[in-house]
């Protein structure tokens, strides 16, 4: 089975300036690259509480016999709800690792890779109903151009869902990963060697089937407001559509003191902002990258909740 291999360990778990009695929350446990460091800067009080919502990943971390440790399977859109039913305290920080696990690529029957035959399912959480097939065959034209625009940012949209439609209609329904990364290839242009034209287009439906961007703008307030004073929150993404989220999320939060100019105010009457930025983008180092091409897109940004407010 293939490995996953964590990305940006060093850098995040030091950003998240573990203390060793703290609860610690890993949104994305993954196959716990960044669980096991966090559970080696904890003494005997602390804890980490780990959330996945792939059945394997959970499989996993039951593995990790540490009664400081607990794995709970479950969209971390839930982390709310998860915190109050358990009856936790506040976490002193939070991890979210974000997209895929290099299991989930490399298992053919996860469909998510373009390289490896088999059903188009992509789905994160087996336990879900809807897959990437129910989409490619029962949206219409205008959802599908619509699907590939806003999550593929794919210019070639409309000749991909025009030759989707066409298939369809004259063969039938669309089933398999490689079916779809040849119908994508045949429909557009190939400029970009290095690039299979049909990677935009899976990761439009990726994202949809999972809603990955709806699940990440639902949890940044929640994992904001669910930490502690001077708690600490650092988020690994892996494509501008993620990051954009994240970074909209802290500006939000740092233009508390937007006052028209020239209006009179004294400095007392300007709201501080609720955060501070730990450190500026950080992306992985060239050594990483050579030795792990998945983390060459990998961006680290790191807020501290410095009050209550907002
Ligand atoms: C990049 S991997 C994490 C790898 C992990 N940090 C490690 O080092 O092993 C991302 C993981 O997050 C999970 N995931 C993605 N979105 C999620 C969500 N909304 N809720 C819970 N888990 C999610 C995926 O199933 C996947 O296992």
């Amino acid at each position: 089975m293939s490995k996953h291999i964590p990305v940006m360990l060093h850098e995040a778990i030091n950003a998240l300036d573990i203390i060793s009695n703290g609860f610690y929350i890993d949104c994305t446990f993954g196959r716990g690259g960044h669980s096991k460091e966090i559970l080696k800067k904890l003494n005997d009080d602390g804890r980490l509480l780990a959330l996945d919502k792939d059945l394997e990943a959970v499989k996993e971390g039951e593995t990790i016999k540490d009664k400081r440790f607990e794995i709970v399977h479950a969209s971390f859109k839930d982390l709310k709800d998860i915190l109050k039913k358990k009856n936790f305290q506040k976490p002193n920080g939070i991890l979210m690792d974000l997209g895929i696990s290099s299991p989930q690529i490399d298992e053919a029957e996860r469909g998510f890779s373009f390289q490896l035959d088999s059903k188009l399912d992509m789905r994160m959480n087996q336990s879900q109903k809807l897959t990437a097939s129910d989409i490619i065959n029962n949206y219409d034209y205008d959802e599908l151009v619509k699907l590939l625009y806003s999550y593929g940012e794919e210019k070639f949209a409309k000749k991909i869902v025009k030759a989707i439609i066409k298939y369809r209609e004259e063969k039938g329904k669309i089933l398999r990963t490689i079916e779809l990364a040849d119908l994508v290839n045949k429909a557009i242009p190939k400029f970009d060697s290095k690039k299979n034209p049909a990677t935009q287009t899976f990761q439009a439906l990726r994202i949809k089937v999972n809603e990955e961007l709806l699940e990440i703008e639902e949890v940044l307030p929640a994992a904001f407001e669910a930490l502690k004073k001077n708690g600490r929150l650092a988020v690994i993404s892996f494509h501008s559509l993620e990051d954009r989220i994240i970074k909209n999320f802290i500006k939000d939060r740092l233009n508390t003191d937007k006052v028209p100019k020239k209006i009179p105010i004294f400095q007392k009457q300007i709201k501080s902002p609720p955060i501070r930025i730990i450190q500026k983008l950080q992306t992985p180092s060239k050594s990483e990258v050579l030795k792990n091409k998945r983390s060459r897109s990998a961006k680290l940004r790191v807020i501290e909740k410095i009050s209550e407010e907002r």
